[in-house]
Parts: C-alpha cells; structure tokens; sequence
C-alpha cells in the first residue's frame, strides 16, 4: 500500500515541551502550558482546507494528575478558558468537538463545559477536534477488556467471538479511524502511554520544536515527511 502523497486523514499530537518553552524564558511552567494553549487555538483557526479530518491532541494523561496540585488546577482551568474563548470560533469552523478518556475522573465543572461544547460542536460537518484528557493507553484498553467481560456474562458477546475489529469497538470512540500519523514535539522517542491500540500502524514523527512553538508550518512539515513514506502495513 503506497502512500501516494496522500494527506493523513487523522493526524494524533503529543505536545510536549511547554516546561521547557517557559524554563528557556526563565517563566512558571503554566506560562508554557498558557502558549501551549495558544499554539492549539491557532491550529484550530488553521485547520480548515488541509485535508486533515481528525485531530487528536493529548492534553491530560492518566499520569499527569502526579504533578502539582497548581499545575493540575492550571491546566483544568486552561482548558476551561480554551472552550471559553473558542467555542464560537469551533463553531464558526464548522468542527466538531470530542473527548476521550475517562471523563468521570475529571473536575466536574470540566465535565460539565466540555459536554456543553460537544453538544454544541455535535451537529459540525467539518474536522473532528478530540481532546484525550485524563487518557492512558492501557487504560482504555482495560476500560474496553471490562466492558466485554460484562457484555460476555450478559451473553451479549460470546468469548469466541472476541477478534480484533470486536475489540475496536469498545474502544473510548469506535468511530474513529486510527491515526495515520503521529506527531511528538519536544524530541523525546516516547509513547508516553498515548492510543496504545490504535497507533499499531502509524507513521511516527518526531521534531525538536517545543509545543508552544508548533504552528501550521510545522504540521506542513510533519505532513511532507508523511507524503515520503511507504506504509505496507506489514506486507512488502
Ligand atoms: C506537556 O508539556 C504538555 C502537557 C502535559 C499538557 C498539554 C497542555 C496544553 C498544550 C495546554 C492546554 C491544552 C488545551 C487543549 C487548552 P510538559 O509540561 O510535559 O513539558 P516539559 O516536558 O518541557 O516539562
């Protein structure tokens, strides 16, 4: 299977960097984490036109609730003020907003914005904006194993009919295309427990650009190194 110089239907974003962005600066870490948000906004505002259908931004771990209490109420209340600000703009856009992860572990009053913006974004035929918040890889895939193990005693599924494509569908959104391409910034070769099913088969792309710094140029870049290669999905 060629890649053609196709444009990745669903591109999936680490963005990483924004301690280091505010430590170069000698600012507070949430001064990283405030530009961070910006660089997001502008590729909302940019998005439109690139081909691009999903975007996935890996915006709060399962890990980061480790951090300070400041930190963690710093990025609860960005996010906030993120749907705050953009919201209209989202709509303006015509995207559609989603999360994943699991969203009872949130701040309710989080919970509370964002499904005010889902349902608000929900009718959107444009891009596919997923923020993972409170996301792990491997915590999706034991929320996804438990969920079957009920739906085997209920005799809704039986245990010999758990395959693959069975199993994709008791993932946090089962009508999302697995990502074609993954981008981290910052430079770390981690996966930091990031969509551990669904990035089996995507490209990966690494830059040393810190998140704040990330704009549409540089997602240009990402997609150019993607155009380059050959994906064979296993085969030859
Ligand atoms: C990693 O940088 C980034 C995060 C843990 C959170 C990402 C958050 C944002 C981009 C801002 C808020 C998001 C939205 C959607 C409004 P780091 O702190 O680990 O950086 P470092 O490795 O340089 O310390």
């Amino acid at each position: 299977m060629e890649n053609d110089g196709k444009i990745p239907s669903h591109v999936a974003i680490i963005m990483d960097g924004n301690g280091r962005w505010a430590k170069k600066r000698g600012m507070e870490r949430v001064e990283g984490h405030r530009a961070g948000a910006v660089a997001v906004k502008n590729l909302v505002e940019n998005l439109k036109g690139k081909g691009i259908r999903y975007l996935t931004l890996y915006a709060f771990s399962t890990e980061n609730w480790k951090r300070s209490k400041e930190e963690v109420d710093a990025l609860m209340e960005l996010l906030c003020e993120f749907i705050d600000a953009n919201l209209d703009l989202i709509v303006e856009k015509e995207i559609r907003l989603l999360v994943m992860g699991r969203m009872h572990g949130m701040p309710e009053n989080v919970q509370k914005k964002l499904r005010n913006a889902i349902q608000a974004t929900s009718k959107n035929k444009g891009e596919t904006l997923i923020f993972a918040l409170n996301y792990g890889g491997r915590a999706e895939i034991a929320d996804a194993a438990r969920q079957i193990a009920k739906d085997v005693l209920k005799g809704k599924v039986k245990s010999d009919d758990i395959d693959e494509a069975l199993f994709s569908r008791y993932l946090y959104l089962p009508d999302v295309p697995d990502p074609d391409l993954l981008i981290r910034t910052s430079g770390e070769l981690r996966l930091s427990n990031f969509l551990l099913w669904s990035l089996s088969y995507s490209e990966i792309y690494v830059t040393d650009i810190l998140w704040p710094d990330f704009d549409i140029a540089e997602l240009d870049k990402a997609i150019d190194d993607f155009q380059k290669r050959n994906r064979r999905y296993g085969g030859r």
